[in-house]
């Protein structure tokens, strides 16, 4: 009962963080992260079955979501470790969190809602049928990671922990020098990743064809720039001065890759961050 006793110290310390929060924010609750594999087991039967195939979907998503992505990404090459690196978006608490209200949709939306917004911009693929088991399978995996984090509250680590401002205007030519020097002999000179003989991909694309479009999180400067400090060099993550992630940041997510078409549809009330590519 490992997981149980888990679960109930994170209730104690959540219910110890809603207490004594000294502001309006979310309170959070530190996340058993990083860990290599979650503790608590998968259950038999087919609530059981559904997390694996969730937990096959976000990581293996160019195989198991075929007809639903449109480039060559899965999930967890952003995602990382399948949702359970703080910093890298983590899945975890995620069920407890959702429906949330989205500036850029301008409404409130479900967690399938945001999933398939990945789907869309991240993957430039189409969105999953809302009942169907895939999405019902990510639903799974995802709830079955959230075990023990009381609903409501936010884990440590969810999203990517912003960077201060950047000291100078960040510059894609130094960007440039500094992505062919740290990045390029894993995601290639030319940023499109490097490829298995089957095609998969070993270190998958920054930009062009086969990566995110547009529309993407990733797109985003300031998004880029902090998910690149806080994990890449990949098993680095750290090392990079604030400045160079921003100068790299400011080089991949500028050069050409997909469109999303509908984008002028998005922040349809205002609230477009200052960092948003349209
Ligand atoms: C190219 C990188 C990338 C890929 C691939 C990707 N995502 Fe994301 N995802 C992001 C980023 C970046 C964010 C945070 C964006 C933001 O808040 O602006 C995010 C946010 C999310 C969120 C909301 C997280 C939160 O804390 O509210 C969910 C859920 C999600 N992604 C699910 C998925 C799923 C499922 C897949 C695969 C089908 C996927 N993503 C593929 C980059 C990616
Ligand atoms: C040692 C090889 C390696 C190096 C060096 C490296 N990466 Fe990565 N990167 C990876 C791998 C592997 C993934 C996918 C992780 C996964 O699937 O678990 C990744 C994922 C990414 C992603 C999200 C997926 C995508 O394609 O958009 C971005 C963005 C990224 N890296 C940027 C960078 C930048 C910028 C640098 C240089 C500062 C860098 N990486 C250096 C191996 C590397």
């Amino acid at each position: 009962m490992k997981g149980f006793n888990n679960a109930r110290s994170l209730i104690v310390t959540g219910l110890l963080l809603l207490v004594t929060g000294a502001s309006a924010a979310l309170a959070q609750v530190p996340q058993r992260m990083p860990f290599v594999e979650p503790d608590f087991e998968i259950p038999e039967g087919p609530v059981g079955a559904a997390v694996e195939l969730g937990e096959h979907l976000v990581k293996d998503t160019q195989l198991y979501a075929k007809g639903y992505v449109g480039n060559g990404l899965n999930c967890s090459n952003c995602h990382l470790g399948g949702g359970i690196t703080p910093n890298a978006m983590p899945y975890v608490g995620l069920p407890g969190m959702f429906p949330i209200y989205r500036p850029r949709s301008g409404r409130v939306i479900s967690l399938q809602e945001r999933i398939n917004g990945c789907f869309r911009r991240s993957l430039n693929g189409r969105p999953l049928p809302l009942d169907s088991p895939e999405m019902n399978a990510i639903l799974a995996y995802m709830a079955w990671l959230s075990q023990g984090v009381p609903a409501g509250v936010e884990v440590e680590g969810r999203g990517t922990r912003k960077m201060p401002p950047p000291r100078h205007a960040p510059d894609p030519v130094r960007g440039r020098a500094l992505f062919l020097d740290r990045c390029s002999h894993c995601h290639g000179e030319d940023g499109q990743g490097a490829r298995n003989a089957d095609g998969s991909y070993v270190f998958p694309p920054l930009w062009g064809d086969h990566s995110f479009n547009i529309g993407a999180g990733m797109a985003r400067l300031n998004t880029a720039a902090a998910f690149v400090k806080h994990n890449m060099p990949f098993g680095q993550g750290e090392s990079l001065p604030d400045q160079d992630a921003y100068d790299i940041a400011s080089f991949f997510t500028t050069q050409p890759r997909p469109d999303l078409p509908g984008k002028e549809k998005d922040w349809p009330l205002g609230g477009k961050p200052v960092d948003a590519r349209y």
